[in-house]
């Protein structure tokens, strides 16, 4: 029969072993993964180093939050704020496949300008990330470039420099992990992020007023789903900001405004989804606090794509 105490045993035992006495680095980002993955290398007692990178692609008060969630598990985060070089290098850059690509090098470029005597990377990879950007043999392998499967992370790995235990699992594998290590409920069932942010709910063009005008959104809606108790019965939601502007009435004015994308799925795996029923009120709520709130905006709409033939994010 399985047992999740003597699985957690095993990984953290095999860990030790594929670690030996290297110094590992470990991105963490605040989600499901990178959280569990950094506790287990924490209860392995292996030596690590684990770094947040700020990358001004995350949500709002995205950073102040993991710095709270990883005192409360005991684990010692290092905070960078990268977010000058990563805006700067995805200036006019509008095709995803190049964001997606910047953004992946610039990650591990950062790491190891932080450490480059680090002889092991550890990342949260999880087995549905291994086979949307497998390289041959997959329907799935030209969908898009998973940002920690780009090309330097490809050649650490020939290596023998990218560990990846949590690789063969899905989910909610990994959530049940977590519990087992005594990670917080909120941080386990925390609405799945992508690694690249924000830069694949902006599609056109990432300013860092995009940026703000999309992290207003999409707090106002996650709150509007927390107190209408809707957030744990959706597996992801965010808000989107379109590349187009049209227009509309603010006062007595003609405004000339864009536009917000609401998205709420539910999914067993990410693979495939189904948009959500959410209740008019929801949307309604989170409609009026946006064109209420949120400077530049001036229309929102609700996303009813499933995947396929949609993706959950925009790019
Ligand atoms: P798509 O948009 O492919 O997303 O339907 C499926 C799930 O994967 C997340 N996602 C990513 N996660 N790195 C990640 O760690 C990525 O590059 C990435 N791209 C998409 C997405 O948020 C959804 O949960």
């Amino acid at each position: 029969k399985f047992d999740i105490q003597e699985f957690k045993d095993q990984m953290i035992a095999q860990i030790k072993t594929d670690v030996g006495d290297r110094e590992v680095i470990c991105g963490v980002s605040g989600g499901v993964d990178s959280t569990v993955l950094a506790v287990l290398l924490a209860r392995a007692g292996v030596k690590v180093r684990c770094i947040f990178i700020d990358t001004g692609l995350m949500r709002l008060n995205e950073a102040a939050e993991v710095k709270v969630l990883f005192e409360e598990v005991g684990v010692p985060i290092e905070q960078i704020d990268a977010s000058e070089v990563f805006l700067g290098a995805l200036k006019g850059v509008t095709d995803p496949e190049q964001k997606r690509r910047i953004i992946g090098t610039l990650f591990v470029e950062e790491f190891w300008k932080l450490a480059d005597d680090v002889e092991l990377l550890a990342q949260g990879t999880l087995y549905p990330d291994v086979i949307e950007s497998a390289t041959s043999g997959s329907i799935a392998s030209k969908i898009k470039t998973h940002h920690n499967r780009v090309d330097r992370i490809m050649e650490l790995k020939s290596q023998g420099k990218v560990l990846e235990p949590l690789a063969e699992l899905f989910k909610d594998e990994v959530r049940a992990l977590g519990a087992s290590l005594g990670i917080p409920h909120r941080a386990l069932w925390r609405h799945p992020f992508p690694g690249p942010g924000l830069a694949v709910r902006i599609p056109g063009e990432i300013t860092p007023e995009r940026i703000l005008s999309t992290q207003q959104a999409d707090a106002i809606f996650i709150a509007e789903l927390h107190r209408s108790g809707w957030y744990q019965h959706v597996w992801q939601a965010y808000a989107a900001l379109l590349p187009v502007k049209t227009v509309g009435v603010k006062g007595d004015e003609r405004s000339y405004e864009q536009a917000i994308s609401l998205r709420a799925v539910i999914s067993e795996d990410a693979m495939t989804a189904d948009w959500v029923e959410l209740p008019y009120e929801v949307l309604r709520n989170t409609s009026n606090k946006i064109l209420n709130s949120v400077k530049g905006v001036n229309r929102v709409l609700y996303d009813i794509s499933t995947k396929p033939p949609a993706s959950i994010e925009w790019e």
